[in-house]
C-alpha cells in the first residue's frame, strides 16, 4: 500500500517543509497535480516544481515523484517532466487520441507510464492499452480541484478494474485520486486499490501533516 500526498493542497510557501513532513511521517510518494486551464479549469504547476522536489526525493529511500498531467496534448511536455525528475507520468485517456504513442514516449524515457480516467469514462477505453501501462489511476472526483467529495460509484469501478488487471496478470499500480480520507480509504483498498492520493486530508485542516499521515497509516493497516 502506498500513500501519495498531493502537494496541490500544501502551503506552497513552505512546500519543501510540508512534503518532508509527510515523508518523514511515513508517506511514500509525492503526487504532483499539473493543470493547464484547458483540460481542467484550474492552473497549477509545471516541471520547475518537480525539479524543486527532486533533492528531497533523492534523499528519501522509496520516494517517487508521481506526476499527474491534467493537460491537453500531454505529449508536448513528457520530455520536460522526465528531465525534471518525474518517476511516473500519468496522462488522461480523454486528452490523448494517440494514447499508445504517448505511453511509448513516456516509457522510452525510462519513466513509469500511467493512464487515468475521468469519473464518466468507461474502463473499456483501457482495454487495448492495459498490457502496456505501469499504473492506472481512477479519478474518484472530477479533476480540477482539491477538496471535493469522493464519488461513491468509484468503488465499483476500482473493483472491476482490479479484476481486469488480475485477469491480465498485470502488476500495474491501481491508484485512486480525489476525496480519499482516513474514513474511506479502507473501503477503496478492499475494492482493490493499492496506491492512494490524498491532498486536503493530509495538508488541510487543523491537525498536523504528521497526524494526518498517521491516521491514513492506521486506517490502511486495520484488519478487515
Ligand atoms: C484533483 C487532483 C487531486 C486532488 C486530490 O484534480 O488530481 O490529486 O488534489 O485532492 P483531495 O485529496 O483534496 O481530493
Ligand atoms: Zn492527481
Amino acid at each position: 500500500m502506498l500513500l501519495a500526498p498531493s502537494i496541490l493542497s500544501a502551503d506552497f510557501a513552505r512546500l519543501e517543509a510540508q512534503a518532508r513532513a509527510a515523508l518523514e511521517a511515513g508517506a511514500d510518494w509525492l503526487h504532483v497535480d499539473v493543470m493547464d486551464g484547458h483540460f481542467v479549469p484550474n492552473i497549477t504547476m509545471g516541471p520547475v516544481v518537480v525539479e524543486a522536489l527532486r533533492p528531497l526525493r533523492d534523499a528519501t529511500p522509496g520516494c517517487e515523484l508521481d506526476v499527474h498531467l491534467m493537460i491537453e496534448q500531454p505529449e508536448r511536455y513528457v520530455d520536460a517532466f522526465a528531465d525534471a525528475g518525474a518517476d511516473t507520468i500519468t496522462v488522461h485517456v480523454e486528452a490523448c487520441p494517440h494514447l499508445h504513442r504517448v505511453v511509448q514516449q513516456i516509457k522510452e524515457r525510462d519513466v513509469k507510464a500511467g493512464v487515468t480516467l475521468n469519473p464518466a469514462t468507461a474502463l473499456s477505453t483501457l482495454e487495448e492499452i492495459l498490457p502496456d501501462v505501469d499504473l492506472v489511476l481512477v479519478m474518484t472526483v472530477n479533476p480540477g480541484f482539491g477538496g471535493q467529495a469522493y464519488i461513491p460509484q468509484s468503488t465499483d469501478k476500482v473493483r472491476r478494474l482490479r479484476r481486469m488487471l488480475d485477469a491480465l496478470g498485470s502488476e500495474a499500480y491501481l491508484e485512486v485520486d480525489g476525496g480519499i480520507k482516513p474514513d474511506n480509504v479502507r473501503t477503496v483498498m478492499e475494492a482493490g486499490a493499492d496506491t492512494f492520493v490524498a491532498g486536503s486530508a493530509i495538508f488541510g485542516g487543523a491537525r498536523s501533516v504528521a497526524e494526518n499521515v498517521a491516521a491514513f497509516r492506521r486506517a490502511l493497516s486495520l484488519r478487515a
